[in-house]
């Protein structure tokens, strides 16, 4: 194999020539497909050939040029290199194998139908083409196949043309008015069944909303279909934008490498994005469903409307996008909750993605396969970078700087700085400095000291910024950090901010030096200070708090997200504290303000069920291992074990009487305050595992949606109660037809605490529900295991990591994308010991030489493997 070359941000160039129509017709088949592209090229240079890329598993059959076979070009593993041509017409016959195609890029079958993926460098499996997101057609589709098959013929745009043709066979010619990029062509067809419904936009025209699944599946399409309508009204409201084709279609699918895709008025979707009911689904997946549909149609606007130039652009469209799903479940379920939960998950991956040999700035530099840059960094670093804009601006400033991108952009492909100067023109607010993060890569560490003067109730906050090098970036400069604070009285209550004007808006404290001191006058004593509110910028705080300031923070801040997190920075500290005391074998202890601090939450004539329950949701061993430089992970788990156990001793009581209290809330109703309860009842019952397994039992067999079952389930694996098993059985016995259902049965079979639970997840891939083609299968049991269980994956033999690598080299050739996901564990070792380390350098040294490895893997394991030099 030769080495994969990098592509660098820096060298972008224009395209020589343009595409400005493709007219495609593609006669399917399974091993056989016909495509036919007729290209209007549009000559922008002279002097330069026409490149088109093409992978190198498509077959040329025919080229013309202006109807004429043509045959000066150069034919190589990345495509065409056509000579000697300007302005023309250019006609191209090739052929592809859609049923061999386990990469689950470009046309592929997923069961029995055909769908594409064409994002990010997908379209080049399924014809020649300029496949770049800065050249932009309209597209016009012939689809024809098999009648009897493939009822439904899509694609995108309007349907404008139909037939039938003798032998069986008919024929759809779709066409699409808005000039997109070849990444967001999409193709379907199959056989489904069909939800309708419409939408009334508000000026007043009539948009078909249709949602294709498989066939006996329609009863789970409505939470979709009722998420959409609301995604459509949402847009509207919020950001003034209006849906644009006559036609929005939604196809579920099985086989997917991602969660959905917003090709222009098709969207292909993971099943698992789509499909819902109360027996089936869980109120995570309902929300799931709700952001994921969002996210997709937000994308028309923020993607498909105004695109990226390049790929190292693509912050543009996901990071925006991503804010826009996060403030629609905020503006329609629980802000705060949302809020935490998405912290959480940026805390717990990004950060790590920061300190792993994969580093990059939410705008990468580097790229070798683009497939790998689909990060947490550019989703959700990039989202909070949208989040600073937002808060630096406000609302309104913020939507005239949407406003203003949309007047100068619409139909554009542009770039991350087109986006922050029509926000920076809108509001007439500098963001010069602010553009540093587009450009650095990093997680900020900002220190806080603070000085109180009782002789002239002066109090003083000292912040610092400092951004630790990473693998691919050492030198760092000083940000734009927005620091939203409250200063809390002794007893609690806020205390208004005086001084410091200039160097705030608010709350909101301005940090744009390396150190800054903030002075607050009229402060009549010492106070707490609640820091970052709402999580205002995506770093790592530290303040030496002591317990005392932490429990006021917990009982009495404003901001929801710095109560959790007050709670978050006690458990953290106590952690550390007994995982010193159980290496030491001393006796593991935590005080008792720290308990009663929830049995207060438990006992809150206020209770907010959905925070409650965020509260009593202890961070994973995965979100522990972060505050070790060197983690013993066997004492971090016991000691997360011991933490759940004595919780569940001294609250037993409060426990089990929040428990029956929370009676009649299982009834299929999706309300937020029952899924408020469900969430703190299923959080509940994990303590309760451990002091009475009867309820468990009992719990499991009286559930009437899957949200209680699969908590009652959860429990009894986690703490692995002797019912386990028989109630696992019971599980599968029902779902084992029900591939989605069976996901949930896998992640708990591979988050298993047993000490067999290696040999488990071995058996179960020769399950007749499980299929390593199938992405979901894959990620709930071998990923669950790899991701979800770091004690039995981190395992001193290796046998965890010879597991992986095994997976890792079969799905290195039938789906390199899914192979590049799970390898994550393997490349973030930075917190392991030694032996681990030296362990995963053996595997990832072998894994490296394979000499069929794909560009996705060896992207990952090269970066990897120089970290060890
Ligand atoms: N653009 C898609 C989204 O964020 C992401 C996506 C879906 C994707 N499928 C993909 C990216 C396949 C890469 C490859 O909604
Ligand atoms: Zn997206």
């Amino acid at each position: 194999m030769s080495t994969p070359v990098a592509k660098y941000r820096q060298d972008y160039v224009a395209p020589a020539f343009t595409t400005s129509h493709i007219e495609l017709d593609v006669v399917l088949d399974d091993h056989q497909t016909k495509v036919t592209a007729v290209l209007d090229i549009k000559q922008l240079r002279v002097g330069e050939p026409l490149h088109l890329d093409g992978d190198k598993s498509l077959k040329l059959v025919e080229l013309l040029v202006d109807g004429t076979p043509y045959t000066d070009y150069n034919r190589d593993d990345e495509g065409l290199t056509i000579n000697g041509i300007g302005s023309c017409q250019l006609t191209i016959i090739n052929e592809i194998d859609p049923k061999n195609n386990t990469a689950l890029e470009g046309l592929y079958k997923s069961g029995n139908a055909f769908c594409t993926q064409c994002e990010a460098e997908g379209f080049r499996r399924i014809t020649f083409y300029q496949d770049r997101p800065d050249v932009l057609a309209t597209y016009t589709t012939r689809v024809e196949a098999d009648k009897a098959g493939y009822p439904f013929l899509l694609s995108n745009g309007n349907k404008i043309e139909s037939g039938e043709l003798d032998s069986g066979r008919h024929w759809v010619r779709w066409q699409d008015p808005f000039p997109k990029p070849s990444y967001l062509f999409a193709l379907v067809a199959g056989d489904f069944d069909k939800l309708t419904d419409s939408f009334k936009t508000r000026s007043g025209r009539d948009v078909a909303l249709e949602i294709f699944v498989d066939k006996g599946h329609l009863n789970r399409a409505h939470h979709a279909m009722a998420s959409l309508k609301k995604a459509m009204a949402w847009d509207e409201s919020r950001f003034s934008l209006e849906y644009d084709l006559d036609i929005y279609m939604v196809v579920a699918v099985d086989f997917f490498n991602m969660g959905a895709m917003e090709n222009k008025g098709l969207n292909v979707f993971n099943s698992k994005y789509v499909l819902a009911s109360p027996d089936t689904a869980t109120d995570t997946d309902y929300m799931g469903i709700e952001s994921v549909i969002g996210h997709e149609y937000f994308h028309n606007w923020t993607g498909d409307r105004v695109t990226c130039r390049d790929w190292f652009q693509l912050s543009l469209k996901e990071g925006l996008t991503v804010f826009r799903d996060q403030e629609f479940s905020s503006d329609l379920n629980s802000r705060g909750v949302e809020r935490i939960n998405n912290v959480r998950i940026l805390r717990s991956h990004q950060f790590a993605e920061d300190e792993g040999p994969m580093a990059h700035p939410i705008r990468p530099e580097k790229v070798i396969e683009m497939n790998n840059f689909y990060t947490l960094t550019v989703y959700e670093k990039g989202a909070e970078v949208i989040r600073m804009m937002h808060t630096l601006l406000g609302e309104e400033k913020f939507q005239a700087g949407m406003a203003l991108y949309f007047e100068r952009h619409d139909g554009q492909a542009v770039t991350c700085d087109d986006f922050v100067q029509a926000m920076e023109d809108a509001s007439g607010i500098d963001l010069g400095l602010f553009r540093r993060w587009y450009s650095q890569s990093g997680t900020p560490q900002l220190t806080v000291k603070d000085h109180y003067d009782p002789s002239t109730q002066c109090y003083e906050l000292t912040l610092t910024q400092m951004t630790p090098s990473t693998a691919d970036q050492s030198e760092k400069l000083p940000l734009h950090i927005p620091v939203d604070i409250e200063l809390l009285s002794a007893d609690g209550t806020p205390i208004t901010l005086k001084g410091a004007e200039s160097q705030r808006n608010n709350s909101v404290l301005n940090l744009t030096d390396v150190k800054q001191t903030f002075v607050f006058e009229s402060v009549a004593s010492k106070p707490t200070p609640c820091i970052l509110q709402q999580f205002s910028a995506p770093v790592k705080l530290f303040y030496d708090y002591s317990d005392e300031q932490l429990l006021l923070i917990i009982q009495k801040a404003t901001d929801e997200f710095c109560r959790w997190d007050a709670l978050q920075q006690l458990i953290h500290k106590y952690v550390r504290l007994n995982v010193t005391a159980y290496q030491c074998q001393e006796k593991l202890t935590v005080p008792e303000a720290f308990v009663d601090v929830l049995r207060a939450a438990l006992l809150d004539p206020e209770l907010d069920p959905a925070f409650t329950a965020l509260l009593f949701n202890l961070p994973s061993t995965r979100e522990l291992i972060e505050l070790f430089d060197c983690a013993d992970i066997d004492a971090i788990e016991a000691v997360r074990f011991w933490l759940q156990t004595y919780i569940a001793e001294q609250l037993e009581d409060e426990v089990s009487a929040l428990i029956t209290k929370a009676t009649g809330i299982d009834k299929n109703e999706l309300e937020s305050e029952q899924i408020g309860w469900r969430s703190l009842k299923a959080q509940l019952l994990k303590y309760a595992a451990f002091r009475n397994e009867a309820l468990i039992k009992r719990e499991y067999n009286q559930a009437q949606t899957m949200t209680m079952t699969l908590a009652a389930l959860t429990s009894a694996n986690q703490a692995q109660l002797a019912c386990r098993d028989e109630l696992m059985r019971d599980f599968e016995q029902k779902w084992q037809h029900d591939g989605l259902v069976m996901d949930k049965w896998f992640t708990l079979q591979g988050t298993y605490p047993g000490n067999d639970v290696l040999e488990r997840v071995k058996t179960l891939m020769n399950h007749p529900s499980f299929s390593l083609s199938n992405p979901n299968r894959t990620r709930s049991l071998i990923g669950s295991f790899c991701e979800g269980n770091p004690v039995a994956f981190h395992r001193e033999d290796g046998s965890g990591y010879e597991f992986l690598s095994d997976i890792l080299r079969q799905l290195n050739e039938s789906n390199p994308q899914v192979a590049a996901r799970l390898v994550t564990p393997l490349i973030q070792f930075g917190r392991l010991t030694k032996n681990h380390q030296s362990k995963i350098k053996e595997v990832l040294t072998s894994l490296a030489d394979m000499d069929n490895i794909s560009r996705d893997l060896y992207e990952k394991i090269d970066k990897a493997l120089g970290q060890f030099a």
